[in-house]
């Protein structure tokens, strides 16, 4: 049995409810895409499942800019900025699913979301719920 790829941690909380929600769905369904990967699952089923993770982290990052224009956040065109850089990133993943073998897909999908969990969700979303005002 291995590891999830990202544990859930308090520090990860942002104070915004729908945020939080969002963001405990999104750990737990890349944990799921890391393990398929780890189990060997075929080339379309992960192709299915980037899918699926894409339209997932892009609704999410929908919901949060919302919030931002709503409130007139200050760092808003920043943050969003970040959100298309990592929406960029998932693209040349699911391109490279496409043409290479599961294990190079594996290992820059790991890369790209810990990179994601470790410096945006720590730095910019944990930012929100401070200067939201909500
Ligand atoms: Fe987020
Ligand atoms: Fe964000």
């Amino acid at each position: 049995m291995h590891m999830p790829l990202i544990t859930w941690r308090k520090e990860f909380e942002t104070g915004v409810t729908d945020v939080d929600h969002e963001h405990r769905e999104l750990v737990e369904l890349i944990n799921s895409l890391h393990d398929e990967i780890a189990a060997g699952a075929g080339r379309n089923r992960i192709h299915d499942f980037l899918g699926e993770v894409f339209a997932r982290i892009a609704a999410h990052f929908a919901l949060e800019e919302s919030i931002m224009r709503k409130h007139r956040y200050d760092e808003y065109e920043a943050h969003k900025a970040e959100h298309e850089v990592l929406l960029d990133e998932i693209r040349d993943i699911m391109d490279r699913a496409e043409s290479g073998s599961a294990e190079d897909y594996g290992s820059a999908l790991s890369e790209t979301v810990r990179d994601w969990f470790i410096n945006h969700f720590k730095s910019k979303d944990a930012r929100l719920h401070k200067n939201l005002g909500v």
